[in-house]
């Protein structure tokens, strides 16, 4: 069964293109909101750790702010290498609450 927790609530949701972490148990989660649609994926980027809640967003993906990265919120992929991935978890809204599978 899917476990959803609650991440944080829908006012405090990043405004339209812009990403912005969270905590959330012991991991820190980033949500995007990419024209409007939210995803949640791991906040450590997977190049040298870091802070992907902390990076913008340009042409839909979330741009690493250390060195650039860009990966794609609804994958996880890289766009500079393929093989190299985030986790992304499902996440949904339900009466002003921000759920995660995380
Ligand atoms: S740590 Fe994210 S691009 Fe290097």
């Amino acid at each position: 069964m899917p476990n959803f927790t609650k991440l944080t609530t829908e006012s405090e949701l990043p405004p339209m293109d812009e990403a912005k972490e969270f905590p959330c148990g012991a991991k820190t989660i980033c949500v995007a909101n990419v024209n409007g649609v939210y995803s949640a994926m791991d906040n450590i980027c997977p190049h040298r750790g870091g802070p992907l809640g902390q990076g913008m967003i340009e042409g839909g993906k979330v741009v690493c702010p250390w060195h650039g990265w860009a990966w794609d919120p609804k994958t996880g992929e890289a766009v500079q290498n393929p093989s190299a991935k985030v986790a992304v978890y499902p996440l949904k809204i339900e009466n002003g609450d921000v759920l995660v599978e995380a």
